[in-house]
C-alpha cells in the first residue's frame, strides 16, 4: 500500500469530510520535506508553504538556528513533569514572554504553559472562573465573546466562541453572550456604497460596534467573569479584522467595569501582524493572553497562557486555592528551547523590519485581486491576506455554500504550487515570515491564477 492508501485506510482528519478525500481519484499530497516557505511532497514537486502549516509556521521550515535549539536540548533532555519540578527554559521563556506581554507597561505576566490554542484558551477560561470563585465574587460566572469567534475545538474553549463550526456541539457548550463583531465589511451597519472597495468607512461609520459593546458589558456587568477576544483578526470567521480604535475601546470599558479580558491571540501574536502582539498595536494590555501556534516557531506543540499578576495574586495561600488544571507535556522542555530560538530569531534577523517591507510588497501585489469581478472585498494585516469571493460585488451576496468556490480554487492552486486552506469562501494567504518578495509574488500569482481558472 502506498501512503497515500494507507492513510484512507487508518487515519482520520482534522476537519475533512470523507469526499472528496477517500475518493481513491483523489490525490492527497503526501509531505515528506520542509525547508524555509517550502514544502515537497514524495513525488519531488515543490510547493509554497501558503497558510504556513495552519498558521503555525514563523521563521520557515527547519529554521537550522531552532533545529540546533531542539538537537541540543535533546542531548540534554527530551520531557520531564511540570508538577513541583521546573526546568531553566520554560523559566527563561516565561520571563521573556512576561516582558513581550508586559511591553513598556511595568505590568508583570506569570506564565501557564499547556500545548496547544485550545488548552490555552481552556486554562484561561478556567482561571478566570476559579479567579472569581475563590475571591469573593462567584456570581461572575458568565463569558462574552464576539459574534462568529473561534477559540479552539475543546469544550471550553467551544462555549466561549460562536463558531459555525460548533453549531451541532450547541448542547454540549456552556452557553455565552454573543457581542456584534467589529468586521466591517459583514457589518450590518455598513454604510459604504455599494461594491465600495473600502469596508472601512469611519468617517461615515457610527461605531455601532462599540456601542453594542458597551451595552451588552452594561447588561451582564458584574455577572461577567471575562470576555474573550481574537484581538485585531478573528480568523476562523474568514478573517475578519477589526478597525483601528475597537480594541483600545474595548480595553477601556472592560476596565472601568472590572470585566477581565482574555486576548487570544493563538493566531495573531509572535509576528504574525508585524508585531509581537495584535495587543501592542492599539496599547491594550489584557488581562490574560493566550499564546499558541507560532510559539514555538511552529516546530513542536507549544502554548501559553499569561496572566496578570494580580490575578496570580487571587490564587496565592495555600493548598486549597491552587489553580486545579494541568497537562502531562506542560513546559516540555523541546517546545521551550524551540520557542527561545523562535524568539530570539526576531532580533537576531531583523525579523519585524523585514515583514514591514514582505507586507508592504504583498499588499501591492494583492491590488491585482480586484481586477477579478468576484472579488468583495480584500484585505490584509502584516502578512495575513484575504480575498473574499462572492457571487456579487455590489450587495456582497455570497455563492451558494455548496458551490465551494474557494475551496476549488485552492485545489487548482496547488497545480500551480501553492497550498492554502480556504475558509468558507474567503482565500487566504498566511507564509512564513521567511517569504522573500519573490516568494510572496509567486504565492499570489499561484492564486491569482487559479482563481480566474474556477471563475473565469
Ligand atoms: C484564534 C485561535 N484561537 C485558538 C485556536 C485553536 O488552536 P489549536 O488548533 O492549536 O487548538 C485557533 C486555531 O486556529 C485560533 O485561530
Amino acid at each position: 500500500m502506498s501512503a497515500e492508501e494507507q492513510d484512507k485506510a487508518f487515519v482520520w482528519h482534522p476537519f475533512t469530510p470523507d469526499q472528496p478525500w477517500r475518493d481513491p481519484a483523489y490525490r492527497l499530497p503526501v509531505i515528506v520535506r520542509g525547508e524555509g516557505p517550502y514544502l515537497w511532497d514524495q513525488e519531488g514537486r515543490r510547493y509554497w508553504d501558503g497558510n504556513a502549516s495552519i498558521w503555525t509556521n514563523v521563521h520557515g521550515h527547519r529554521h537550522p538556528r531552532v533545529v540546533a535549539a531542539i538537537r541540543e536540548q535533546l542531548d540534554r533532555i527530551d520531557h520531564v513533569s511540570f508538577l513541583g519540578l521546573t526546568h531553566p527554559w520554560a523559566v527563561e521563556l516565561a520571563e521573556r514572554l512576561s516582558a513581550i506581554a508586559a511591553g513598556e507597561s511595568g505590568r508583570r505576566y506569570r506564565a501557564f504553559f499547556s500545548d496547544d490554542g485550545a488548552t490555552a484558551i481552556e486554562a484561561a477560561v478556567k482561571i478566570a472562573w476559579q479567579y472569581f470563585q475563590q475571591n469573593g465574587q462567584p456570581e461572575r460566572d458568565r463569558f462574552l465573546c464576539l459574534g462568529e469567534s473561534y477559540h479552539g475545538d475543546t469544550v471550553g474553549a467551544m462555549s466561549v466562541a460562536q463558531s459555525r463550526f460548533h453549531r451541532i456541539f450547541e448542547g454540549l457548550r456552556f452557553p455565552s453572550a454573543s457581542i456584534l463583531p467589529p468586521a466591517c465589511y459583514r457589518c450590518p451597519f455598513n454604510r459604504a456604497p455599494a461594491g465600495s472597495r473600502d469596508a472601512r468607512l469611519d468617517r461615515r461609520c457610527a461605531w455601532e460596534c462599540v456601542r453594542t459593546l458597551e451595552e451588552a458589558l452594561d447588561r451582564h456587568g458584574d455577572r461577567v467573569a471575562a470576555l474573550v477576544i481574537e484581538p485585531k483578526v478573528q480568523a476562523a470567521a474568514g478573517m475578519w479584522m477589526h478597525p483601528e480604535g475597537y480594541l483600545r475601546e474595548l480595553d477601556r470599558l472592560c476596565r472601568e467595569r472590572g470585566i477581565l479580558w482574555i486576548a487570544d491571540e493563538v493566531f495573531t501574536g509572535i509576528g504574525r501582524l508585524g508585531e509581537w502582539l495584535a495587543c501592542r498595536r492599539e496599547g491594550a494590555f489584557p488581562d490574560l493572553l493566550c499564546l499558541a501556534k507560532g510559539l514555538s516557531g511552529g516546530m513542536t506543540p507549544l502554548a501559553a497562557t499569561l496572566v496578570r499578576e494580580e490575578i496570580y495574586g487571587g490564587f496565592t495561600g495555600g493548598k486549597g486555592r491552587a489553580f486545579l488544571h494541568g497537562h502531562s507535556y506542560t513546559a516540555n522542555p523541546i517546545g521551550c528551547a524551540a520557542a527561545l530560538a523562535t524568539l530570539a530569531l526576531f532580533e537576531e534577523e531583523a525579523v519585524f523590519e523585514r515583514t514591514a517591507r514582505a507586507a508592504e510588497a504583498l499588499g501591492a501585489l494583492s491590488r491585482r485581486f480586484w481586477r477579478h469581478p468576484h472579488v468583495g472585498d480584500v484585505r490584509q494585516e502584516g502578512l495575513v491576506l484575504a480575498v473574499e469571493l462572492v457571487e456579487r460585488r455590489e450587495d456582497r451576496a455570497p455563492f451558494p455554500a455548496e458551490r465551494e468556490v474557494a475551496f476549488r480554487v485552492c485545489e487548482r492552486a496547488r497545480a500551480h504550487g501553492l497550498l492554502t486552506r480556504p475558509i468558507g469562501d474567503v482565500l487566504v494567504l498566511i507564509p512564513p515570515l521567511c517569504a522573500t518578495t519573490g516568494d510572496l509574488a509567486g504565492m499570489v500569482g499561484a492564486l491569482e491564477r487559479a482563481l480566474w481558472e474556477e471563475l473565469p
